[in-house]
C-alpha cells in the first residue's frame, strides 16, 4: 500500500508524529467509540435530518450553554503572562500512560508573551511554505465543514474570552494586536478557515472525523510547527494503522484499557489536556532536526564536528500542550496542540526540574528515549541536568532540602 510505504520509508521523518498523534488518538477513539453508545440524550434519538430540522434551537441552547463557561477576561494582558511550559515528568519506572486531565474550560486556549512574535513566524512560515501544504484536508472540500466548525468554536472562544485581544467585525473576526481582520463571510473561503484557527489560537491541530462505521479518521490537519513533509497520506487515516506505522513502545500492552474511562468524559463542553516532551537541535518549531537522526546525518559529512557530546548545547526540549474536545455539533474530534521549545540550559531556571528531569529519563526505556529522538545523547543530557540540579540544590541548600531529593 502506498501509504503504509510511506510511513516505513519515512520511519526517521515521520517519527514526530507518533507522539502527538498515534497513541493519543487511538485512545480518543476508543473513548469516542463508547461515547456514541452514551450519547447524550439530545443527540440519543436524533437523525442528521431531525438535527437539520431542530438545527436552531440546538444551536441556541448549544452557544448559550458553552458560553456560560467561559469567563471573560477583559483585562488580559499577554505581553505581562510568562511562558508556562508543561512538564510532564514523571520520576520513576516509566508506564505508559496517558496522563490526561480535565482543563478548566478557560484555559482551552491561553497565551502568553510569545503571542505576536510566534503569529508573525507562523505567518512568514505559512507563506513561505505555501497554505496548502500546511493545511491539508479530505479531498473535494470533505472536510471544510469540520474546519468551520471548528474555526466557529474558536472564535466563539476567543472573543468572549480574551475581548481585549480579539473582536468581532462586520464581516468577520480582528486581531486587535496585529490589526489584521479576517474574513468569517465570504464563499468560497478567502483564507483556509484552519489557516484562521491556526493564526488566531497559536496552535496547531488535527481534526478527526468519526464515520459512520465507528472509527475516527483523520480529515484535517493544520501544522505550522511542524515537518515539511507532505501530509496526504495522513488524511483518512484510521487509528489503527497510524499505530502500526508509529511503532508505539508499549501500545498494545499496557495502554489500551486503562484510559478508557478519561475517555468516556470527552465531551464538548469537557476538555482534556496533557504534555509531552521530544528533543530537538535548535530553537526552531518548525524543525526537521532531531538530535539521533541529525547526528546520523552529519556523521557522513567531511569534516563533521558535531558529536553526542557537542550537540547538547543546541539541545532544545520541544514540549507540546496538547488540548482535546468534541466539537459541538458534528462528530468530530479537535485534537490541538500549542508548541514550545527549551534550551536545555535555561531548565536551571526551573525550580527542581533538573534534578525531577533526569530521574524521569533515567527511568525511560531505550524504545522510548528513541522515540524521543535522544537515545545517542542521553549520557550528555543527564550530565548536564545532574550539573544543574547540584549548582540548584547547592545554592538552596542552606534554605530547605529540595523536594526532589526523594527521587534520587
Ligand atoms: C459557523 O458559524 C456561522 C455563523 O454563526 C454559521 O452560519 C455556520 O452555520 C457555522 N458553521 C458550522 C459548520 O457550524
Amino acid at each position: 500500500m502506498q501509504t503504509f510505504d510511506f510511513f516505513s520509508k519515512h520511519i526517521s521523518l515521520i517519527t514526530p508524529i507518533p507522539i502527538y498523534v498515534a497513541v493519543f488518538v487511538l485512545l480518543i477513539c476508543q473513548g469516542f467509540s463508547r461515547q456514541r453508545l452514551f450519547r447524550r440524550r439530545t443527540q440519543s434519538t436524533q437523525t442528521p435530518a431531525d438535527i437539520k430540522s431542530g438545527v436552531s434551537n440546538d444551536l441556541y441552547d448549544r452557544d448559550q450553554r458553552l458560553g456560560s463557561l467561559i469567563t471573560p477576561d477583559p483585562s488580559f494582558s499577554w505581553r505581562d503572562s510568562p511562558q508556562e511550559v508543561p512538564r510532564e515528568i514523571k520520576p520513576g519506572k516509566y508506564f505508559l500512560t496517558m496522563n490526561l486531565r480535565k482543563l478548566d474550560f478557560n484555559d482551552y486556549i491561553i497565551f502568553d508573551k510569545q503571542f505576536l512574535t510566534e503569529y508573525r513566524e507562523r505567518q512568514a512560515i505559512i507563506s513561505k511554505v505555501g497554505s496548502e501544504k500546511i493545511f491539508v484536508a479530505e479531498p473535494n472540500g470533505g472536510a471544510l465543514d469540520l474546519c468551520e466548525e471548528t474555526l466557529n468554536v474558536t472564535v466563539d472562544f476567543l472573543v468572549t474570552r480574551y475581548p481585549s485581544m480579539f473582536r468581532r467585525t462586520e464581516r468577520g473576526v480582528l486581531c486587535v494586536d496585529a490589526g489584521e481582520e479576517y474574513d468569517l463571510v465570504t464563499r468560497p473561503w478567502v483564507r483556509h478557515p484552519l489557516e484562521i484557527t491556526c493564526l488566531l489560537s497559536g496552535d496547531d491541530c488535527i481534526l478527526m472525523r468519526c464515520c459512520d462505521d465507528g472509527v475516527l479518521r483523520v480529515a484535517a490537519v493544520g501544522l505550522v510547527y511542524s515537518l515539511d513533509i507532505d501530509w496526504k497520506s495522513f488524511i483518512g487515516k484510521d487509528l489503527a494503522s497510524i499505530h502500526i506505522d508509529a511503532r508505539v513502545p508499549f501500545y498494545e500492552s499496557t495502554i489500551q484499557k486503562s484510559v478508557d474511562r478519561y475517555f468516556l468524559k470527552l465531551h464538548p463542553e469537557k476538555p482534556v489536556t496533557r504534555a509531552n516532551w521530544l528533543t530537538q537541535v535548535g530553537p526552531e518549531l518548525r524543525n526537521d532536526k532531531f538530535p539521533d537522526e541529525y547526528l546520523r546525518r552529519v556523521s557522513t559529512l567531511p569534516g563533521n564536528s558535531i558529536t553526542a557530546e557537542t550537540i547538547i548545547h543546541d539541545l532544545y526540549f520541544r514540549v507540546e500542550r496538547q488540548t482535546m474536545r468534541k466539537l459541538p455539533s458534528m462528530h468530530g474530534v479537535v485534537f490541538k496542540f500549542h508548541l514550545y521549545a527549551t534550551n536545555i540550559w535555561d531548565l536551571e531556571q526551573e525550580e527542581s526540574v533538573p534534578r525531577q528531569f533526569a530521574a524521569h529519563i533515567r527511568g525511560l526505556p531505550e524504545s522510548v528515549l528513541r522515540q524521543k529522538h535522544c537515545l545517542e545523547c542521553v549520557h550528555g543530557i543527564l550530565k548536564v541536568m545532574d550539573e544543574m540540579a547540584e549548582r540548584q540544590e547547592k545554592k538552596h541548600g542552606n534554605r530547605h532540602q529540595p523536594a526532589s531529593r526523594s527521587y534520587i
